[in-house]
């Protein structure tokens, strides 16, 4: 969910409308606002089921208000239905609310709140509780203090309370918010910064368990428990405005898969030193990597896919034993780690929550913590012992592209580095490898250029109901990605397969026409390969391949082939990953979906 809140000079009703289809990318069943009436204390709330643009036609067409909070929904407890979406008001309180209360039920029952919600969340709970608290006292403070110390689960929440009109507060547990101040325009807190970019570029991440209050002249913080002043760590946005919108694109997404050649470099070249691995700017000792014996790689989603790449890699050219961990599954497992363990953490937001707990749990057997996180001072960032951040500015695209590769790209370089420490790699090698991987974004911009072909093979995969991604090794990894890219934005499904497996089963579910993306890129295995696909192409699939050969037209082997340009095999990942994505993408456009906001998805997973 993506929560807004401002309070200042400016109209609040468009501050929170715009905020709002920025942080859209967060969640989109539903979204909401409250203000102060015209100054007053007076609440009124404006909701709706549906996307921000819906939110719009159900407002006020003139709003003089200047203080009010905002809400974008991606629904958890309750389905989507305006009485569902936030804020919500209980008496003489509004809540806006991204995370979970875990034990709204218990909560309910001990203070007897039940006569009071009208909803199915949790978040009415935390509403109702706040007012109850409220009444007794009138005073804002004492009643987040009470509330807070019944409530179990996580939380960023903004809240207006009736008779203080103007003002704002806010509080969190592990859900991101972070929060700016301009004397010119006013306060604001939000889940993240895109919410109020085109006002302000300095801001602050909210500190967990501090009350913050807001009102058009300035922000103060103190301690929730002592009640002590606290003084926030100023920050400053290092992208501007046009980061964050579709300049001139139709789709984010499309942007995004365009900005990645510029995005690698600016990951890796802080990190290249005479053309080997350095991580001295990021304030990483050697001794992360010296003695490290084998290493974990946790994270959800396409980071996950990325940490596979980065696996392989470990695994197969280091020759170090790695293992790849659903976040979600390692949190609740018993992990084989111990000092000498390595951990890697990826997570282009740094606040999935499950990716969160993994690292915690991680803590408590190594001091070897690594995070590779875009979004700078995110919670895993901070919660980590040691961070890299990639540098892809700010993805908004729900299915993940330039991170992606970022990821990989970092992954590679910390296999390079890891190597040299641990004498696996030799420095020429190490040297070798550096160079080939400074060539990556060149050679991306190369294979962009086959966004016309791409689309036009598309018209082919529209009416699919199924699709397979085929490699063997490395590809095999990438394929899982470009199945996942594909799935998630034109709901075709798609699975990635090791080729050699695919006769144990799968290949009974190709029939004439089912697409097959075969991938072809690692000498090795190519031979093999090219015989796994030979069985696909005999059961009449379409068949398309992404090899690094000059041309192939060979009706026995494939329908269309798409040649990459000739790099190391270990680099194809970012070649193919593009084609992977021009896919998915061009597919979702050609079915008339928003493949920047496909169904049922959220970027920032905040919930379990
Ligand atoms: C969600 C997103 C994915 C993303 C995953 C992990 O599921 O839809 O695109 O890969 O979360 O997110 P993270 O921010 O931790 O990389």
């Amino acid at each position: 969910c993506g929560i807004i809140g401002y309070t200042g000079k400016l109209e609040v009703q468009d501050v929170l409308i715009n905020g709002l289809s920025r942080l859209e990318y967060r969640g989109y069943d539903s979204a909401g606002i409250a203000y102060f009436r015209e100054n007053q204390p007076h609440i009124s709330l404006r909701k709706t089921a549906g996307k921000v643009k819906d939110l719009r036609a159900v407002c006020d067409k003139v709003n003089p208000s200047t203080c009010g909070i905002g809400h974008t929904r991606w629904a958890t407890h309750g389905g989507v239905s305006t009485a569902n979406a936030h804020p919500h008001r209980v008496g003489q309180v509004a809540l806006i609310h991204n995370g979970i209360i875990e034990n709204y039920a218990e909560i309910t029952r001990k203070f007897d709140l039940g006569d009071e919600l009208q909803s199915e969340t949790d978040t009415e709970v935390g509403a109702a509780l706040l007012n109850h608290f409220y009444s007794e006292t009138h005073d804002p403070k004492t009643a987040i203090r009470k509330a807070v110390a019944e409530i179990k689960g996580s939380f960023a929440f903004g809240i207006l309370f009736e008779d203080h009109p103007g003002e704002i507060y806010a509080v969190r547990n592990v859900s991101p918010m972070v929060a700016a101040y301009d004397p010119e325009i006013g306060a604001f807190i939000a889940s993240d910064v895109t919410a109020f970019i085109e006002h302000t570029n300095r801001y602050f991440v909210v500190p967990e368990y501090t009350i913050v209050s807001l009102s058009p002249e300035g922000i103060a913080l103190e301690d929730l428990k002592d009640g002590k002043e606290i003084a926030p760590k100023m920050m400053t946005v290092d992208w501007d405005l046009t980061a964050a919108e579709k300049d001139g694109y139709p789709h984010f997404m499309i942007k995004e898969i365009h900005e990645q050649p510029a995005a690698i470099t600016r990951t890796i070249t802080p990190r290249i030193q005479d053309d080997l691995p350095d991580f001295s700017g990021d304030q990483i000792p050697d001794t992360l990597f010296d003695g490290a014996e084998n290493v974990t790689i946790i994270a959800c989603g396409t980071a996950m896919y990325a940490g596979m790449v980065g696996a392989e890699f470990i695994q197969n050219r280091l020759k170090m034993p790695v293992t790849v961990s659903i976040a979600s599954e390692f949190r609740y497992s018993q992990p084989v780690i111990d000092e000498k363990s390595l951990v890697i953490v990826v997570s282009q937001s740094g606040e999935t929550i499950d990716t969160f707990e993994a690292l915690k749990l991680a803590k408590q057997y190594t001091d070897r913590t690594l995070s590779i996180v875009n979004v700078k001072e995110s919670s895993i960032a901070r919660e980590s012992h040691y961070v890299v951040y990639t540098h892809a500015g700010p993805e908004i695209a729900v299915a993940s592209t330039k991170a992606y590769t970022v990821q990989v790209a970092m992954m590679y370089l910390l296999g390079f580095k890891l190597g040299l420490m641990n004498g696996r790699l030799s420095e020429a090698e190490a040297k070798e490898k550096v160079q080939a991987l400074k060539t990556v974004p060149a050679h991306m911009e190369e294979v962009l250029q086959y966004e016309k072909r791409v689309k036009e093979l598309t018209s082919r995969m529209v009416n699919a109901q199924d699709a397979f991604y085929i490699g063997r090794g490395l590809d095999y990894r990438v394929a899982m990605e470009g199945a996942l890219k594909l799935k998630e934005i034109s709901y075709i499904h798609a699975e990635a397969y090791a080729a050699g497996e695919l006769k144990h089963g799968t290949i009974s579910l190709i029939e004439e026409g089912v697409p097959v993306i075969a991938i072809a890129n690692q000498q090795k295995v190519y031979e093999k390969m090219i015989s796994n696909i030979r069985e696909v192409k005999a059961r009449n699939a379409f068949v398309i391949l992404i090899s690094k050969d000059k041309a192939i037209d060979d009706p026995t082997i494939c329908n269309v082939h798409l040649s990459i340009p000739d790099v190391p095999d270990d680099l194809t990942v970012f070649e193919t990953a593009v084609i992977c994505q021009l896919i998915g993408y061009y597919t979702s456009v050609g079915k008339g979906l928003d493949p920047d906001q496909p169904r049922n998805l959220a970027k920032s997973v905040t919930v379990e």
